[in-house]
């Protein structure tokens, strides 16, 4: 469905168009003086060059071209020449029932859907889950679910780092404490047993203790980094080891994610790409792109206009290892291959941006993606604990994800049992979903590039700007509704004119979801969507407490105020779907 904005302009174009003046002139944006009018046009300003004429006049001549306009109900013309616009009642109310019909909430499907390629969540095998990796997730869900609910072709990849030295010291470790597992044994040639050596407690113990050993004692990084070289080079028992921990590692983060409700279509890993180094190499030697440097493999990735300095790309150290720059080259290789995407979007932490600089450019020159394809970076900040020191446990460690949205779901719990009397079975499940409304909004509501502070206490608020508040107003509105239907109201609609100025601006809110949708999506900034939907939830009640809904007497109208009372549901629901939460029938 178009914008609404778009049909105001062009009924602007239509007045500056018969006034005699060129309807390039008639951009519209909302008003800044939401007390005087709703949209405000400025064109006149702009006009003046061409015409010579003073604005004001200019101005007038479009008003008075308007003043039949079945858009608008007042054109007036402020200072020097700003035509002020206020929307005619049935025009609105007309939008937002077509906006009820239309089977996309009046989103526009893309035209050209793209294959977009999302790398998200980032995970390294074998170390804990924490909260490093949570804002990964929760914002590369929601640009997933964006892009998909506009029609795009888009693929999640986990994209596992599963290639590093934590291998290597895991290994290490392991044969320190149990020498005599068969893994260790260079004479074995059977089956090795099915059944891993360690449990994920166990695992997420072993690798804390290897990286802090390693720190301390030269011969066991040496000895760690043999072994991730072996591994490397496929030593049969340390494969087998590493199958073991990615089985382990991969069923527990399954499970975490699924709590976050964060799905993947593509768990790919690191060592995925390997097999496509080589060519790759070869192919950026041949071309004379890369060469060696102090023995080192590099491409140089500068530019004569940056301004601050882009190291070159290293593709193999001088033992001949390769690097994470190389590994993700070679997954663009990859990605390029099976899916060829229009787009690859890392979210990533923005410390990594130099990273993504350099193999984004790196990528170019070597042509392993072609000029229309996009390769974007979205770096987000740190999530800050209240002393706006990176999140820790209370005891100053690594908060685990598991913890964090335990705490979450135990406060929520309390706050849930306080307010009513539900069933506790019921309210434990009402506080999970409640509680991971909570988190995700909490990190969403933020512009990602920007550190956030994870305050439990606000998160978990059922006032303000929250995921608690929204959800909130959207069991309002159910509740609201089945009441209705309990007291035998049927059906529901058509959608009258508003009746009050409160009325109207929900209307004017509603109207406005597309374009705050799709711009969302184009910006990839999910912020965007939260700030909709926060004031949408904010115009609602503000309606709704100005308004007696169900003991209005004129049918006609209380069927009008269920039917809008049901859109703005069906576009919240519709926008938290979007954003990765959901919401229960009840608090
Ligand atoms: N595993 C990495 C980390 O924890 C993040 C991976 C991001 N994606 C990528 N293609 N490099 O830092």
């Amino acid at each position: 469905m178009k914008r609404i904005i778009e049909r105001i302009e062009e009924e602007a174009a239509r007045g500056f168009e018969s006034a005699g003046f060129n309807p390039k002139y008639a951009k519209v944006t909302l008003s800044n003086r939401p007390d005087l009018a709703e949209y405000q046009c400025n064109g006149a300003m702009a006009a003046k060059k061409e015409y010579g004429t003073a604005p004001r006049k200019i101005a007038e001549a479009v008003a008075e071209a308007l003043a039949d306009s079945d858009v608008f109900s007042e054109v007036s013309v402020a200072g020097p020449g700003f035509i002020n616009l206020k929307l005619k009642r049935t025009f609105l109310s007309q939008y937002l029932r077509d906006m009820g019909n239309d089977g996309e909430l009046s989103l526009n499907m893309a035209e050209n859907p793209e294959t977009i390629i999302i790398d998200y969540g980032g995970p390294n095998v074998a170390k804990p889950l924490h909260v490093g990796h949570l804002r990964s997730a929760i914002i590369g869900e929601s640009i997933k679910r964006m892009g998909r609910r506009l029609g795009h072709k888009v693929i999640g990849d986990v994209h596992l780092g599963d290639w590093g030295l934590q291998m290597g010291l895991i290994i290490t470790e392991l044969h320190e404490r149990r020498p005599d597992l068969v893994y260790f044994d260079e004479n074995y040639t059977g089956e090795y047993p099915a059944e891993a050596p360690f449990t994920i407690s166990e695992l997420e113990e072993i690798y804390p203790a290897a990286s802090a050993r390693s720190k301390e004692d030269e011969a066991y990084k040496a000895k760690a980094l043999q072994a991730t070289h072996e591994l490397q080079e496929g030593c049969r028992g340390y494969k087998a080891l590493w199958q073991h921990i990615m089985e382990v590692s991969v069923t527990d983060l399954k499970k975490n994610y699924k709590r976050l409700d964060v799905e993947f279509d593509l768990w790919k890993k690191e060592s995925d790409a390997q097999p496509y180094i080589p060519d790759m190499i070869q192919k950026m030697k041949d071309e004379g792109l890369a060469y060696e440097d102090d023995g080192a493999l590099i491409v140089d990735v500068a530019s004569e206009s940056d301004t601050k300095t882009v190291p070159p790309c290293i593709l193999l150290k001088s033992d001949g290892a390769s690097l994470y720059t190389t590994t993700d080259l070679a997954t663009i290789v990859e990605r390029m291959k099976l899916f060829s995407p229009d787009e690859i979007l890392y979210v990533v932490d923005k410390r990594q941006e130099m990273h993504f600089i350099q193999v984004f450019r790196c990528a170019r020159k070597a042509g392993i993606v072609s000029d229309d394809v996009k390769l974007s970076f979205l770096g987000f900040g740190t999530m800050n604990g209240k002393d706006g020191k990176p999140f820790k446990t209370r005891e100053g460690g690594v908060m685990r994800l598991e913890t964090l949205i335990d705490d979450i779901d135990a406060e929520m719990y309390k706050k849930i049992v306080e307010n009513r009397s539900v069933r506790d079975k019921d309210a434990e499940e009402t506080a999970e979903t409640v509680g991971l409304a909570a988190i995700k909004y909490g990190d969403l509501s933020n512009q990602a590039s920007k550190d956030y502070i994870f305050d439990i206490d606000r998160f978990t608020s059922f006032e303000g700007n929250t995921g608690p508040y929204i959800l909130y107003t959207i069991v309002r509105i159910k509740s609201i509704l089945s009441r209705y239907r309990e007291e035998g109201g049927t059906g529901n609609g058509p959608i009258l004119e508003p009746a009050s100025d409160g009325e109207k601006t929900l209307m004017l809110q509603l109207s406005r979801y597309n374009e705050a949708f799709e711009n969302a999506f184009a910006e990839r900034a999910p912020h965007r969507l939260c700030a909709y939907i926060y004031e949408l939830s904010n115009d609602l009640n503000s309606f709704y407490h100005e308004t007696k809904i169900l003991s209005e007497e004129n049918e006609e109208q209380k069927r009008s105020w269920i039917a809008l009372l049901d859109l703005t549901m069906r576009v919240l629901e519709d926008a938290i779907n979007a954003l990765g939460f959901s919401a229960p029938d009840r608090m």
